[in-house]
């Protein structure tokens, strides 16, 4: 009798569906992973939990980019150690893994600083997940981040239309990663290793099921995303605009973004496509990083500022409503206050809609980190805040000029009050419709009545 009874908790017991919690930090990239790392867990029987409290799986996918990107990782370890003591208190097993790309630039030297991690895993071994995980639970500590041989996009569950159904109406799809430029300041060529391009074919089949499950626009994502160059399905080699030419053909999808762009790899075919391509979005994130050549130089971009000016005059006049979005770090060992004079030059004479501004962070391994007269602190968050001043001046500029005018807007989500549905302007502006008269995943006609710190405020037209 106690026997049976046994048994029958343990059944019920392990009835209970495992629960993982992913917190994700950094870039874009990493929320598709994150994506797909869940759909992996989910074939093995996890069910996504909101909080790390009640998770018997935490996983941690983490972003390297500057130190305090890094840094915010060893104190949510520091946190989480302390749950994973009150569970075990409790009889409860709590795994902590980190993913991403501290897992890839740190490795095991992660669980020698958090010895409550049990488990280290790089951008590049995903598809080893499950196997890893059932590693771990045997009791070992795992650390996987040796480059893989085997295609991870051919092992992870491709984006099927019932897994992703109701995940809403926009989403990501990765078509390159890794990146062999080498900018003197940056982690990414050796947290995610060399460039590498999916095949036309996988994007496709994933952008279809995509479109089957309810997304009606697509955001292709790479580190150097225009540097792609996959394999067609006649087995010649496609560049990044006639990609987009064959995705727009999918019923389905009325939208396409690329994010992020080097100002090297904008071919012809690319430009073209913001010509001819009425569903690609007039909408371009194209980082300079800094207006001085001498710095553009000792960052080891491999184009100068002029080269950029010319590129842009030549997007424009192929799609003149194009709005541009940048990056920029300011601070860059040796950058001059007649060097930082020229970062805001090329601001104002371009002319943003949106862009992201960052203090130097030297980073560990890289050529940036060892090079003398780094500035100092204070002069760093001086620079930062004035050129956030004069970006953030154009981004009002920009949205201001927008009121009274007539958009499409994609509706993604509810609003907050009653009545409202939230969108995306063609230039990625979140869009809140008054009364509007249509349901999500639907493109409507809008008239823009107001500009709002970061949003736009529109009826329906
Ligand atoms: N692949 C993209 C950028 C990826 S990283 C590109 O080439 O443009 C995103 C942004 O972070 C970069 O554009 C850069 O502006 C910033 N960044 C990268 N490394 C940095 C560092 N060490 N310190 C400060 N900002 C950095
Ligand atoms: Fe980093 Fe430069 Fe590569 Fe962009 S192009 S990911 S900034 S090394
Ligand atoms: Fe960060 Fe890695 Fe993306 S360093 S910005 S998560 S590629």
């Amino acid at each position: 009798m106690d026997l049976e009874n046994t048994i029958q908790e343990r059944a019920s017991v392990s009835a209970e569906p495992k629960k993982v919690f992913v917190r994700t930090y950094g870039c874009q990239m990493n929320v598709y992973d994150s994506q797909r790392m869940s759909d992996a867990l989910a074939a093995e029987g996890y069910v996504a939990s909101d909080t790390a409290e009640d998770a018997d799986l935490v996983l941690l996918n983490t972003c390297h980019i500057r130190a305090k990107a890094a840094e915010k990782v060893y104190s949510e370890l520091g946190r989480l150690r302390k749950l994973k003591d009150e569970r075990a208190a409790a009889g409860k097993e709590m795994l902590i893994g980190v993913a991403g790309c501290v897992a890839q630039a740190e490795g095991g030297e992660i669980i020698r600083r958090a010895g409550a991690v049990d488990l280290v895993i790089g951008p590049q071994t995903y598809h080893r997940l499950p196997d890893a995980i059932r590693r771990v639970r045997g009791g070992e500590k795992v650390v996987e981040t040796d480059y893989a041989v085997e295609d991870k996009f051919d092992h992870l569950p491709a984006a099927k239309p019932s897994v992703v159904r109701g995940r809403g109406v926009t989403a990501f799809l990765t078509v390159q990663e890794g990146c062999d430029k080498f900018c003197t300041f940056c982690v990414v060529p050796y947290t995610r290793g060399s460039e590498t391009s999916r095949p036309v074919a996988q994007i496709a089949a994933e952008a279809e099921n995509l479109a089957r499950a309810g997304v009606r626009e697509l955001t292709l994502l790479g580190q150097n995303v225009n540097a792609w160059h996959g394999e067609g399905p006649d087995g010649s080699e496609w560049g990044l605009g006639r990609l987009l030419f064959r995705l727009a053909e999918i019923p389905g999808i009325e939208r396409l973004r690329y994010t992020t762009s080097h100002p090297r790899d904008m071919d012809d075919e690319l430009i073209a496509a913001h010509r001819d391509l009425d569903r690609l979005m007039p909408y371009l994130h194209l980082p300079v990083q800094a207006g001085s050549d001498r710095i553009l130089k000792a960052m080891n971009r491999r184009h100068t500022v002029d080269d950029y000016r010319r590129l842009v005059d030549r997007i424009r006049s192929a799609r003149p409503d194009i709005a541009m979005s940048g990056d920029f770090i300011v601070g860059f060992p040796g950058e001059t206050e007649a060097d930082f004079a020229e970062t805001l030059k090329i601001v104002r004479d371009i002319g943003y809609a949106q862009a992201f501004s960052f203090k130097y962070s030297p980073r560990p391994g890289t050529p940036g980190a060892e090079l003398d007269d780094q500035v100092p602190e204070p002069v760093k968050d001086r620079r930062l805040q004035e050129l956030q001043a004069l970006l953030t001046s154009q981004q009002k500029a920009f949205a201001a000029g927008l009121v009274g005018s007539g958009m499409a807007v994609l509706l993604e989500k509810e609003g907050r009050h009653e009545g409202q549905l939230v969108g995306r302007s063609p230039w990625l502006q979140p869009v809140i419709v008054e009364d509007a008269a249509g349901r999500i995943g639907d493109i409507i006609r809008v008239r823009v009545t107001h500009a709002n710190a970061n949003s736009l405020s529109a009826e329906a037209a």
